[in-house]
């Protein structure tokens, strides 16, 4: 449902308002590039879950997450953040979730999903051919790869919070290791002194147990959602009543649907319009009155 008072390269795709005087707008595009045009100081909190390191493909080209190299996958996240950084209050943060990836080396495709179209990629994923610097069976790092290349830049670490999954996918065919039940959220600072509510944290600490959603608005077309209570946690510690969320990945929307019903604006980024065109119906619907 574009909008057609819209330039076709501008990346508006959708925007509402609500009542209580919030907002909500979609962009459709690239998030490194889209992103510097964010109005300066005009978001609070970013909360995203990027593409992993060749995990899943999101069938749109220049998607990130399929680089032949890490130092590409990592250089396109901490320019993307450098892009978002003007746009952030000087008291904003930013809740950053990574997963990692392993260098399998095997020199044949990854196994065949017939589950999961999304988990089927595109020819010898860069992690299972030759040439990545690494031992075989390596595990990337990749998540502690993107905090200390942001670290660089000049982003305040402030926490590794470990996210753990009781009910983590099982890896039956790794026998030699543990399975993986913890994902990586940053939490990331421009200033040494910024928005933070404790009371936020429930009596958690920088390890949270969230369990994923078993039904989610962000499911149907689109793949990989986090959960909403991942979300909801990130917005009561680090995103003031009425201020605004941005998330630059932001898929099937989850980011944008809690938000706005904790009475904070939104902007979600994402590059490929199908996905786009899901969040802005859901908004639509979530805006209408009931009854
Ligand atoms: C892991 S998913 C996000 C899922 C989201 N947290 C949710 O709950 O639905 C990552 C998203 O990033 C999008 N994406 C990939 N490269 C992008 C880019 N360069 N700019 C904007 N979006 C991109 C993908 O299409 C995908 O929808």
């Amino acid at each position: 449902m574009r909008d057609e008072d819209f330039e076709k390269d501008d990346p508006l795709y959708a925007s509402g308002k609500r009542e209580s005087g919030t907002s909500w707008t979609v962009l459709n595009g690239d998030s490194k590039v889209v992103s510097s045009a964010l109005a300066t100081g005009s978001i609070n909190c970013v909360i995203t879950s990027p593409p992993y390191y060749w995990q899943r493909d999101y069938e749109v080209d220049g998607q990130f997450g399929l680089e032949p190299t890490i130092d590409g996958y990592v250089g396109n996240l901490r320019e993307t953040f450098a892009a978002i950084k003007p746009a952030l209050a000087d008291d904003g943060v930013v809740f950053l979730n990574l997963g990692d990836t392993y260098y399998s080396a095997k020199g044949r495709p990854h196994g065949k999903d017939d589950k999961h179209r999304s988990r089927r990629l595109p020819g010898l994923r860069a992690v299972d051919g030759p040439g990545l610097g690494l031992p075989r069976k390596s595990l990337i790092g990749i998540p502690w790869r993107v905090a200390l290349a942001m670290q660089e830049d000049g982003w305040t670490l402030r926490s590794s919070i470990i996210w753990v999954r009781k009910s983590a996918i099982p890896e039956p065919t790794s026998k030699d290791r543990p399975w993986r039940k913890y994902e990586h959220v940053f939490l990331f600072s421009k200033s040494p002194r910024y928005f933070f509510d404790r009371d936020g944290l429930d009596g958690e600490e920088d390890v949270w147990f969230i369990e994923p959603d078993r039904r989610s608005l962000a499911r149907g077309t689109h793949y990989a959602p986090y959960p909403r209570a991942l979300v909801e946690r990130c917005i009561a510690v680090g995103c003031p009543e009425g201020g605004t969320v941005l998330d630059p990945f932001v898929g099937g929307g989850t980011t944008m649907y809690v938000a706005d019903e904790m009475g904070r604006s939104s902007v979600g980024i994402e590059l490929n319009p199908d996905f786009c065109a899901l969040i802005s119906e859901n908004m639509e619907t979530l805006g209408e009155p009931i009854g």
